[in-house]
């Protein structure tokens, strides 16, 4: 009989062997007929299934709602640093993403981690916090360089009032509403962000949408799909700081001395306290 050779590749959501490729089994022309959006093409080569409607209009929002957040953050100053000094636009996009990460953006998988955890093990709010505190570890999702309990992060307010209306729950995201609580009653910047808003009702939306196995989730956590959506929707805004930066036809970027604090080094005396 025939013999398949080993192969060295497996994949499993894209084949472009046909007449036309397909995205996890669909044609690109039913993509294209049926009126299909990024959301749609998301949910079929990042979670390989077609998701109801209200879930990828969720997913359209993240992407829209985290394009961009102004030229300060660290992702556009990476890039708005790498375009002035003349690179292409690979390397300025890929200096602006390199930033995401456990505080700028890239807390979306940690917080939909731990909110999971606490909200699991039916850990009350200020428990979970003080533990968290005990551990020496921020609670991700939480807290904001600008927003604080009186200038609230629009972003987060639209998604969950759009979660509050078509979710058939909203579980997860109201218990990080009460981890919000107990630390906005201990400082006023200490907020549920948008990446523990997405966090948790991305929770809600594999939870409550019947299309996961509980394996399938907690595979989905684990692995950390979710910071892929800041990723993904961040990318939009850096391209557009590259290109406004060489329409602006930007000189090299120098940072003033007169931001720097330049100090000596401090001689660090390291004093016999005792027996070794
Ligand atoms: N959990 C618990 N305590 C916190 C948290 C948190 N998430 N954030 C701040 N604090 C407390 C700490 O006591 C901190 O003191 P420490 O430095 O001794 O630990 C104190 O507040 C100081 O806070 P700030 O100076 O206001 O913190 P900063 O403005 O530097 O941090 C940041 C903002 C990085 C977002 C922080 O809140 C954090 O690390 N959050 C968790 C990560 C996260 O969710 N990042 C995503 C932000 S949204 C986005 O990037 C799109
Ligand atoms: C962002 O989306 O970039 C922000 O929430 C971070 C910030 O400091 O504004």
């Amino acid at each position: 009989g025939r013999v398949r050779a080993p192969t060295h590749i497996v994949s499993t959501i894209c084949d472009d062997r046909g007449e036309e490729p397909t995205y996890a089994g669909v044609p690109m022309s039913t993509i294209i007929e049926k009126g299909y959006g990024v959301g749609d093409v998301i949910s079929l080569l990042w979670f390989k299934r077609s998701l109801p409607s209200y879930c990828t209009k969720f997913i359209e929002m993240c992407i829209m709602l985290c394009a961009d957040h102004g030229p300060c953050v660290s992702g556009a100053h990476n890039t708005i640093v790498t375009s002035r000094a003349g690179k292409d636009l690979v390397s300025c996009l890929v200096s602006g993403l390199l930033t995401i990460g456990p505080r700028f953006g890239g807390a979306i998988d940690d917080a939909a981690r731990y909110f999971k955890e606490a909200y699991d093990k039916g850990l009350s709010p200020d428990a979970f916090v003080e533990s968290m505190k005990k551990r020496g570890i921020r609670v991700p999702g939480i807290g904001h360089r600008i927003k604080s309990r009186d200038n609230r992060d629009k972003r987060v307010e639209l998604l969950q009032k759009y979660a509050r209306t078509h979710f058939p729950s909203v579980r997860y995201m109201e218990y990080a509403v009460t981890v919000e609580n107990y630390t906005l009653s201990k400082a006023a910047n200490l907020v549920l962000n948008v990446d523990g808003c997405i966090g948790s009702l991305f929770l809600d939306l594999l939870a409550s949408c019947s299309l996961f196995t509980q394996q399938e989730i907690d595979e989905i956590v684990d692995i950390g799909y979710l910071n892929g959506l800041f990723v993904l929707a961040r990318s939009i805004g850096l391209i557009g700081h590259t290109f406004d930066q060489k329409r602006l036809k930007q000189p090299l970027y120098r940072h003033p001395w007169e931001d720097v604090l330049y100090t000596k080094a401090v001689k660090m005396r390291i004093e016999y306290a005792g027996d070794l």
